[in-house]
């Protein structure tokens, strides 16, 4: 990157955070207005038609995802693969201001995404939560190219939850109960999760968009950071997937301001209510090492091996105990997990 590239992404920064500073008074808990049956930020409703209007250039990449289903991870894979793997290239600036957030409309004098986007020059990597319906129709008549990304719903719904917590524009989620409800009945931000994801879904093939699941990131990082790679035609040597791998783990983003969005701070996200690097754990993940750790604590106690304990199991039935129970009830589920389908967000298959 040029000296004058740099200084000139050292003075991006420094403008947004000033024009945070600007119009901290201006935030509060936004309601939610409907285009199309699809709720979303208010200033996103009031500036609709220049979102809609929007016109990419051909070379631009459309990052899609329903909100908190990991697509700054795989902002962070792209930026990387386009970079070549060079870390410090890739914390030139905020993700924010790296790949402009299409349809985000803050209070002035804050840049919006479409601001931030006629500032930059194609090819620009442009994010949005938008369901596949909003999308301005500029980005199938130029033929762009769409990576999306799904997340289970059960994380999802968790993820999103405590981001509504402390992100303080988004409306208040209230008690967990009745957040439930409003994710199941397609009334956060940006609509129903369902619809979401399966609109892109069924449109995959026709439009040739890269359908990623933050579960089989999980699952098999390089696997899907080649798919990536390959999608943008891009050849990278091993050494640099490798490192592409290393930098977009969960631990090391969340340590890089540049990723983490702790660069967005109060009156838009207090990170004393929750970090917006969270978990990043699937729930499935959790259970499996949760009846891991209870097998072993109860192989333990009972000082028998497995072996032991089947021939016992089976000589004396009887003295199968509630813990016992839970062990098998452990074991099956291990089992059934490695079969694909419990980690599959294809729900809607
Ligand atoms: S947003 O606000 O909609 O742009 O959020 P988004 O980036 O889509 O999703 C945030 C969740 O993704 C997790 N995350 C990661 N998981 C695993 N590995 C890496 N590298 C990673 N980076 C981000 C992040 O922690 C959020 O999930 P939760 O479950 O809340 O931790």
């Amino acid at each position: 990157m040029t000296r004058r590239k740099k200084k000139q992404n050292v003075m991006e920064e420094q403008m947004y955070e000033e024009s945070m500073k600007i119009a901290k008074d201006a935030f509060r808990r936004f309601p939610l207005k409907n285009v199309r049956g699809v709720p979303l930020m208010e200033a996103i409703v009031q500036n609709w038609e220049s979102v809609c209007t929007f016109c990419p250039d051909p070379s631009d990449l459309l990052m899609a995802a329903y909100p908190k289903a990991g697509i700054t991870w795989t902002q962070e894979i792209v930026d990387l693969l386009l970079h070549n793997g060079d870390a410090m290239a890739c914390r030139r600036a905020p993700t924010i201001l790296r790949h402009p957030f299409l349809e985000i409309f803050s209070p002035p004098p804050i840049p919006s995404g479409l601001d931030l986007l006629n500032k930059m020059d194609p090819p620009r990597v442009i994010k949005t939560h938008l369901p596949i319906q909003l999308v301005p129709e500029g980005f199938w008549k130029n033929k762009c190219k769409v990576i999306y990304v799904a997340r289970n719903a059960k994380d999802n719904l968790v993820s999103y939850y405590h981001f509504d917590r402390m992100n303080l524009t988004h409306p208040d989620p209230g008690p967990w109960d009745g957040y439930i409800h409003k994710f199941m009945k397609g009334e956060l931000a940006w609509g129903s999760w369902y619809d979401h994801v399966k609109g892109y879904w069924e449109e995959r093939q026709k439009i040739n968009i890269l359908y990623l699941f933050y579960e089989d990131m999980k699952e098999n990082p390089r696997r899907e950071v080649e798919r990536i790679m390959k999608y943008l035609d891009l050849s990278c040597s091993d050494d640099v997937i490798k490192r592409v791998v290393e930098l977009t783990s969960f631990k090391v983003m969340k340590d890089n301001p540049m990723a983490n969005y702790t660069f967005i701070t109060k009156p838009i996200f207090d990170h004393s209510i929750s970090p917006f690097m969270r978990k990043g754990w699937c729930f499935f993940q959790y259970f499996i090492l949760i009846s891991c750790v209870v097998v072993m604590v109860l192989l333990l106690d009972k000082n028998i091996l497995l072996k032991n304990y089947c021939k016992a199991m089976f000589q004396y039935p009887t003295y199968i105990s509630y813990s016992d129970e839970y062990f098998l009830g452990c074991i099956v589920c291990l089992m059934l997990s490695w079969k694909k389908q419990l980690l599959s967000t294809r729900a809607w298959e």
